[in-house]
């Protein structure tokens, strides 16, 4: 085995080939001495140095990171890039914090240079955060979903992305109609869907801001084009759901509004969830429906705690998400630290491997990608980071007492963020590396 034509990466290497089981250890493949082989910014093998060195790799070819975790990149369900700006927003509840910040900043999306700039600016802070996918809502003016696609083509990074539809409930200059939304969906379907990296989310924002004829057009659009996804918001405040009771009234429930216009299904994406009835999960798992989970934007916004056992004893897949600007972190790392304090919170655990597995497989797998990306089968795109573990004198120490794999990524996933990211690679090609000392150089006066 030669390194010609590729990139070879010696480090700790850790990735997962199902849901891990940390008793057994199932689903895990921790190297602590291991060797990634890309060629054509794909998987050509993974292994232990010592394996690979005895099938005649030469090590010393390797770019050689000791110190450092090597991991799929991490995956992203739901965020919104027009709301970078809108992130740390003071003292509002979601439907307040709607009309006072969000909607005002996603007005400057209708200048297509200024919503070019902020994509790129958005698909920055995803790499600085070791993020290398995500599903994305972008914002109700086209140019704005044209100005994403055509900067993550150029970063050749995988998003699934989709403009937002909207026609009422919201600043009359945000608003499309649902004759123009389904021609500007199609003409953005016809131009990205499935081009290189590219994939089409259809998304309508919720159903508060869908006339019943939008939902209709969408219901219409999502049966012209399989292969298409969906994404939403469901049930995240209280509030919102008794304002569905106005709008709505005929539906059963919240979902009963998205289920009557054939909006459910395994490649439809749910943002919250969190105060589902009974009814509401039983028909999510019928129709394999997925249901983002976003702790930060949920605490943030005092929306609730979810109860991630209660989908996944159901049956619902879930995924890991920031939802930014809702969301106060780009990082997954953040996110599971939240992630783990709500469930918490309920008498429920977030095992370290499970979490890590979410960010990675696990959101692959929630949205569909796994035969792309996720792990580091033969052949997926190589997607990975370079993760630092200690980052910070105070991570240094507490890594120096973690003796095992679980308790050295649990130190992580609770004290770490962005500044843990040392590099970011995208298929193969290095996107982003921290400056060495930017960051934890601490200069002490006598
Ligand atoms: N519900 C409808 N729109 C939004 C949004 O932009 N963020 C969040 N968190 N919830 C929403
Ligand atoms: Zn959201």
């Amino acid at each position: 085995m030669t390194v010609s034509d590729a990139g070879a990466f010696r480090a700790q290497i850790l990735h997962f080939t199902g849901v891990p089981d940390p008793l057994t250890g199932a689903g895990i493949e921790y190297m602590e001495d291991g060797v990634l082989l890309v060629e054509n910014g794909r998987v050509k093998a993974v292994g232990r140095a010592g394996d690979m060195a005895q099938q005649g790799l030469d090590l010393h070819q390797c770019e050689h990171f000791p110190e450092h975790l090597l991991m799929p990149g991490f995956i992203d369900s739901h965020i919104h890039y027009p709301q970078t700006s809108v992130i740390a927003s003071y003292g509002e509840q979601l439907l307040d914090w709607l009309n006072n910040y969000t909607f005002p900043t996603e007005l400057q999306f209708a200048d297509p240079d200024f919503a070019a700039v902020a994509a790129a600016e958005f698909l920055k802070f995803l790499l600085q955060n070791g993020t290398t996918t995500a599903m994305v809502y972008t914002s109700v003016f086209a140019q704005s979903t044209q100005a994403f696609f055509s900067a993550a083509d150029k970063f050749n990074m995988r998003m699934i992305a989709g403009k937002v539809m909207m026609d009422r409930n919201a600043p009359t200059e945000l608003l499309d109609t649902p004759a123009t939304s389904a021609a500007d969906c199609r003409e953005l379907i016809e131009r990205w869907h499935n081009t290189r990296r590219l994939q089409y989310a259809l998304t309508p924002r919720f159903a508060p801001t869908s006339s019943p004829e939008q939902l209709a057009v969408t219901g219409k659009l999502y049966r012209d084009y399989p292969g298409l996804y969906l994404q939403t918001h469901l049930s995240e405040s209280k509030q919102e759901i008794a304002w569905i009771k106005t709008l709505y009234p005929k539906a059963r429930n919240y979902l009963d509004v998205y289920d009557h216009y054939g909006l459910l299904g395994p490649r439809s994406v749910f943002g919250h969830g969190i105060h589902l009835s009974d009814d509401e999960i039983t028909r999510m798992a019928q129709t394999q429906s997925g249901i983002a989970f976003c702790p930060t934007s949920n605490l943030f916004l005092g929306s609730g705690l979810l109860n991630m056992a209660r989908l996944e004893d159901a049956g619902i897949p879930v995924s890991l998400a920031t939802d930014v600007g809702g969301g106060t972190s780009f990082s997954q790392l953040r996110t599971l630290a939240e992630a783990y304090k709500v469930l918490q919170l309920q008498g429920q655990n977030l095992h370290p491997l499970k979490g890590f597995y979410m960010a990675t497989l696990g959101n692959a797998r929630a949205l569909q990608l796994d035969n792309c990306i996720g792990n580091f089968e033969q052949g997926k795109e190589a997607d990975f980071i370079l993760i630092n573990l200690g980052a910070t004198p105070l991570q240094a120490l507490r890594q120096k007492t973690a003796l095992t794999v679980a308790e050295k990524l649990f130190a992580l996933m609770t004290l770490g963020d962005e500044h843990n990211i040392a590099r970011t690679y995208i298929m193969g090609k290095l996107a982003f590396r921290r400056a060495d000392k930017a960051q934890g150089a601490l200069v002490w006066m006598d």
